[in-house]
Order: C-alpha cells, then sequence, then structure tokens
C-alpha cells in the first residue's frame, strides 16, 4: 500500500501527470562511442547500457508510462564482429534469466519484437515462457530482439497470406506486427546523436512523436526522460487533422 501512495505521488509529480504519454520507444545508441571515451571495449558500453536500460524502464513505469519498447538488437545488427555481438547476446540471456527469478514479484507483460527463429531451441523456449508467464501484467515492455521493421511488415504480409486473405487492410497489418498488443508508440526517442530511424518501428511510428539527443545512451538518466516528456507535452498532436 505505501508503495502504491509512493508511486502515486511519482506519476502526479512527474512531466506525464496527465498520462498522456502511453508509449515510449527508445533507440539506445551509443554505447561504443561512450566506451571509446573511456578507453574501453564497446562490450563494456553496451553492459552500462544494459544497466541503464534496468533503470530506465522502472522509472518509465513510476511516471505511468503503460508501455515501453527498446531497440536491443536489428536484424542489421548480425553484420558486427562476431565478439560484439556474442557480447550483446550474452547481456540479453543474462537479462532472461534474471526476469525468469524476477517477474513473478513485477507487474510487467514483456514481449519479445522479431522472428525468434534465428536463436537456439532452448533460448527461443525460455522467450516463450517468459512471455506466458507475463501475459495480463499492467505494464508493458517491448524487447526488440533480431527486429527489424521491414521484416515485421513482411512477416505480417506472410501471415495474412498463409490465413488465405488476398488483400488487406491497414488493420489486418497493424494486428498482425510483433506489437499488435501495444498501442501506438507516442514517442520515439533516440539516443545518440544520429537523426534517423534505423529500421525501428517503420509502421508504428505514422503519428509518432520524434525526439533526438546527444546524450549517450549509457548517459541516459531519469533527468534525461523527464526533458523528452516535457517536450512531449509541448507538441501539438493532429494526426492529420487541423
Ligand atoms: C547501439 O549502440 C546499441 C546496440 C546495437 C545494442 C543495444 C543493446 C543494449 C543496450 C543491451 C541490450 C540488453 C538488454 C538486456 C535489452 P552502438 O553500439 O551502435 O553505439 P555507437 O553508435 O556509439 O557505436
Amino acid at each position: 500500500m505505501r508503495r502504491f501512495f509512493h508511486l502515486k505521488r511519482r506519476v502526479e509529480a512527474s512531466p506525464n501527470a496527465e498520462g498522456r504519454l502511453k508509449h515510449i520507444a527508445f533507440i539506445m545508441d551509443g554505447n561504443g562511442r561512450w566506451a571509446k571515451k573511456r578507453g574501453m571495449p564497446r562490450s563494456y558500453g553496451h553492459a552500462a547500457g544494459a544497466s541503464n536500460f534496468r533503470k530506465i524502464i522502472e522509472y518509465c513505469g513510476s511516471i505511468g508510462i503503460g508501455a515501453v519498447t527498446v531497440y536491443a538488437f536489428s536484424t542489421e545488427n548480425w553484420k558486427r564482429p562476431r565478439e560484439e555481438v556474442d557480447a550483446i547476446l550474452k547481456l540479453f540471456t543474462d537479462y532472461l534469466s534474471e526476469a525468469e527469478k524476477s517477474f513473478s514479484e513485477k507487474d510487467i507483460c514483456v514481449r519479445f519484437l522479431g522472428s525468434k527463429a534465428v536463436f537456439p531451441a532452448p533460448l527461443r523456449e525460455r522467450m516463450e515462457a517468459l512471455e506466458r508467464a507475463s501475459t495480463g501484467k499492467r505494464q508493458r515492455l517491448n524487447i526488440a530482439v533480431n527486429y527489424g521493421g521491414r521484416d515485421d511488415i513482411v512477416h505480417a504480409v506472410n501471415a495474412l497470406i498463409s490465413e488465405g486473405k488476398t488483400t488487406v487492410t491497414e488493420e489486418d497489418i497493424t494486428s498482425h506486427l510483433y506489437t499488435s498488443e501495444s498501442p501506438p508508440p507516442d514517442l520515439i526517442v533516440r539516443t545518440g546523436a544520429e537523426r534517423r530511424i534505423s529500421n525501428f518501428l517503420l509502421w508504428e511510428m505514422a503519428y509518432a512523436e520524434l525526439y533526438f539527443t546527444e546524450v549517450l545512451w549509457p548517459d541516459f538518466d531519469e533527468r534525461q526522460v523527464d526533458l523528452c516528456v516535457k517536450d512531449f507535452y509541448e507538441r501539438k498532436r493532429r494526426f492529420g487533422g487541423l
């Protein structure tokens, strides 16, 4: 009960007090540069990025953001050196182990966006088990691994074809994407100074607000979240109307 009141106070005092920001998505860029600045290997930056991910997810939940999506590993990231790919996937499996232990107490429903077919069967089964076990929980956490926005659209269309459709509607595609259970993102944040979308949530971002910051992902803290939420509230969203 105390925790509930504590959280309620946080939401009321936060820039998201009106609850208009329902879904935030992050392109967690800049881990490599963060490590380089410290004379450390890129994998050190990814480890710092993974711990920051935990902190930011928690904070977003505490200020009443119901859905968070993170871009952890793209379909293009396989082109990186083997050592780096292995380091990122290791961080991911470490998080999976941690979630398996702690998620029963948390109110988080996790979904992995992207095809799981590339992963070894035991890992795939663990991902699916976590998805099943967390179904129905309140806060949505979408983790994009082996994810590409184009790949998702193709995957949705193929699913529709296999259901026998010969023409499709926007609703058909939306409901067959990996994100089908989440509202569309209100705000997409990219850290690390680049101003591009890099094949992330291509369909879903139609009316998303975009926020780019030079802050590198491991340095992106709660205060930075508040800044982007504040910026979001200053935007006029018209969704194509006047
Ligand atoms: C982009 O930075 C970051 C990635 C490709 C990987 C992001 C992965 C994590 C933060 C860890 C994921 C783990 C969990 C638990 C979800 P970059 O390497 O492109 O940085 P750079 O542009 O500075 O080189």
